[in-house]
C-alpha cells in the first residue's frame, strides 16, 4: 500500500462523518455489489457527507455527495489535494502518472498532456476513430443479444492504441492488445490490495509473479515504441500523442524522460479504456430501454442533427456516471458539510449520488434527456461524471467523440431493443459497469455501409 494508507488516520467515531456499525467486511460487500443503492441508504440516514468503512480503508472513506461538498472536494486543492489517493495504482501505471501524482509536479505533467487531447486537436481523430467503429461495428450487429462492454472494450483500446500510442501496423496492434488487455484488464486489481509480501513474485503462477510478469511484458512494449518514435524521422508530422508528448517541452525548456512518458501513456491507457467502455455499454443499454428516447434520437441523427445525441449522452452519464468518484485526501484537519474530517483521511466526491440528488434533478432515475436541452442552468457541481478542478478528465473530448460515433454508427445501422432486463451497477474498481454488460438486441435498420 502507499504511504497515504500508513499515514491514514485511525476509526474514531467522534473524529469522522456519521457511518453504519456494520462489520467493514459487510460494507465492503454490500458496496461492491451495488454501490448506487447502499450509496442512497447511506444518504438517507446520515444526509449529503458520511462515512463509508470498507476496505482498503484502514479507518473509512469520508464520502461527498451533493453539489456543495461535491465542488468542494474537487476545487479546494489546499485543503483537499490529489494523486496520493490514487498512489496505490502506481504498481499498474508507474508513480510518474497524472493519476498517482500529487502537486505541484501533478500541474507540470498535466501542461504537457493537456495538448493533445484539447478539443480542435481532437476533431483530427474524427476519421480514425470513424474507421475502428466501422471496422468493429459488424461484430456488435451480428444476431442475437448481446453485452456491448466487451464489444465497447475491444475498440476503446484500439482507439488509444491508434490515437494514444499511434500504432497503424495490424500485426503490432495485435502484439500490443494481447499484453495490454492481459495486463491492465480488471482482473489483475484484486492483487493491489494483498498484503505487501503476498504482492511479491513467488513465480509465474503466484499472484504476485503473473502481475509482475504482464507488467513488465507491457511496459517494454511501449518502452520499445517510445525509443523508435524519438528516432523517427516523421515524428513532427504525427499526431498521435506519444509523438507529440516527446516534443512537448515546459517554461523552462524541459521535456519528459522516456520513464515519465512510460508511465503517462500507461496512465492514459488505464484511464481511457474501461471508462469510455462502460459508457458505451451504458448508453446503449439505457436506449434499448427507453424505445421513445431511441426512436426520437434515431430521427433526430436521420435528419442531420446532433442536439437530442448530445442531451442523451450526458443524461447516460448523469444517470450511469462510468466512474464511481473522485479520490482525494484531507491535507489537514479540517470539516466537510458541518461534520469533522481528520488530516490524511481519504475523501471522494460520489458522482452517482450528487447525480440522483432529487433537490437537483426531479425524478432522478428517469432517463430524461430532455432536462439538457434547455437553457445550461444546471446547479454547479450537480453533473460532474469527468470529475472537475485541476485534476478533471483531460480526455473529456476524446471520451465524447468515441461515444457519439459509436452511438451514430450504430443507430444509422440498427435499433437497439431490450435483451433482459434493466441492469444495475456493479463496482469494478472506480468503474460503474452494468451487472451483465448491457445487454441489447440490435435489430437491423438497413444493409450497414460496411456490408454493402
Ligand atoms: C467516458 C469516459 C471517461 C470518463 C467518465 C472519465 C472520467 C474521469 C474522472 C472522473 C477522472 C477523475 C477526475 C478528478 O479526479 O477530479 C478522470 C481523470 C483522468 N482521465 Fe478520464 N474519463 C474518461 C475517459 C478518458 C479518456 C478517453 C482519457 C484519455 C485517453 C482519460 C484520461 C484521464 C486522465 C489522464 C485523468 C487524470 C487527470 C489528472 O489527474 O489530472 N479519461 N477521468
Amino acid at each position: 500500500m502507499s504511504d497515504a494508507f500508513t499515514r491514514e488516520p485511525p476509526w474514531n467515531p467522534r473524529l469522522f462523518p456519521p457511518a453504519y456499525r456494520t462489520p467493514r467486511a459487510v460494507q465492503t460487500a454490500r458496496n461492491l455489489l451495488d454501490p448506487q443503492g447502499y450509496g442512497h441508504s447511506l444518504r438517507r440516514r446520515f444526509g449529503p457527507v458520511f462515512s463509508l468503512r470498507m476496505f482498503p480503508y484502514r479507518s473509512a472513506l469520508v464520502c461527498a455527495t451533493d453539489a456543495a461538498t461535491n465542488r468542494e472536494v474537487l476545487t479546494d486543492h489546499e485543503r483537499f489535494p490529489g494523486g496520493d489517493a490514487s498512489a496505490g495504482l502506481a504498481a499498474v501505471v508507474g508513480a510518474g502518472s497524472l493519476i498517482c501524482t500529487p502537486p505541484p509536479v501533478h500541474l507540470r505533467h498535466r501542461k504537457l498532456l493537456l495538448p493533445p487531447f484539447h478539443g480542435r486537436q481532437v476533431t483530427r481523430w474524427t476519421e480514425g476513430v470513424r474507421e475502428l467503429v466501422r471496422a468493429e461495428l459488424p461484430d456488435l450487429l451480428a444476431d442475437g443479444p448481446k453485452p456491448v462492454r466487451p464489444w465497447a472494450q475491444r475498440l476503446t483500446l484500439d482507439v488509444i492504441l491508434r490515437v494514444v500510442l499511434g500504432l497503424t501496423d495490424p500485426a503490432r496492434t495485435a502484439e500490443f492488445r494481447q499484453a495490454l488487455n492481459a495486463f491492465v484488464g480488471m482482473g489483475n486489481f484484486p492483487v493491489l490490495f494483498l498484503p505487501r509480501p503476498l504482492r511479491r513474485d513467488f513465480g509465474p503462477f503466484s499472484p504476485g509473479g503473473r502481475f509482475h510478469r504482464r507488467r513488465a511484458a507491457a511496459r517494454d512494449l511501449i518502452l520499445e515504441e517510445i525509443v523508435a518514435r524519438r528516432a523517427a524521422p516523421d515524428r513532427a508530422e504525427r499526431d498521435d500523442v506519444l509523438s507529440m508528448l516527446l516534443d512537448a517541452r515546459d517554461e523552462h525548456g524541459v521535456g519528459l524522460s522516456d520513464e515519465q512518458v512510460l508511465d503517462e501513456l500507461m496512465g492514459l491507457v488505464l484511464a481511457g479504456h474501461e471508462t469510455t467502455a462502460a459508457s458505451i455499454a451504458w448508453t446503449l443499454h439505457l436506449l434499448a430501454h427507453h424505445p421513445t428516447v431511441r426512436d426520437d434520437l434515431i430521427a433526430d441523427l436521420d435528419a442531420g442533427s446532433d442536439r437530442l445525441l448530445k442531451a442523451v449522452i450526458k443524461e447516460s452519464g448523469r444517470l450511469r456516471p462510468a466512474v464511481y468518484g473522485s479520490l482525494r485526501t484531507a491535507a489537514y484537519d479540517t470539516e466537510l458539510g458541518g461534520h469533522p474530517v481528520p488530516g490524511h483521511a481519504f475523501v471522494a466526491a460520489l458522482f452517482p449520488l450528487t447525480h440522483h440528488d432529487p433537490e437537483l434533478w426531479p425524478k432522478p432515475d428517469a432517463f430524461r434527456p430532455e432536462r439538457h436541452l434547455g437553457a445550461d442552468d444546471a446547479v454547479p457541481y450537480s453533473l460532474t461524471p469527468f470529475g472537475g478542478g485541476v485534476r478533471r478528465c483531460i480526455g473529456v473530448s476524446l471520451a465524447q467523440l468515441e461515444v457519439e460515433t459509436v452511438l451514430r454508427e450504430t443507430l444509422a445501422a440498427a435499433v437497439p431493443e431490450e435483451a433482459g432486463p434493466p441492469e444495475s451497477t456493479r463496482l469494478m474498481a472506480v468503474i460503474l459497469v452494468p451487472t451483465r454488460g448491457g445487454r441489447v438486441r440490435l435489430r437491423r435498420r438497413r444493409p450497414h455501409r460496411a456490408d454493402r
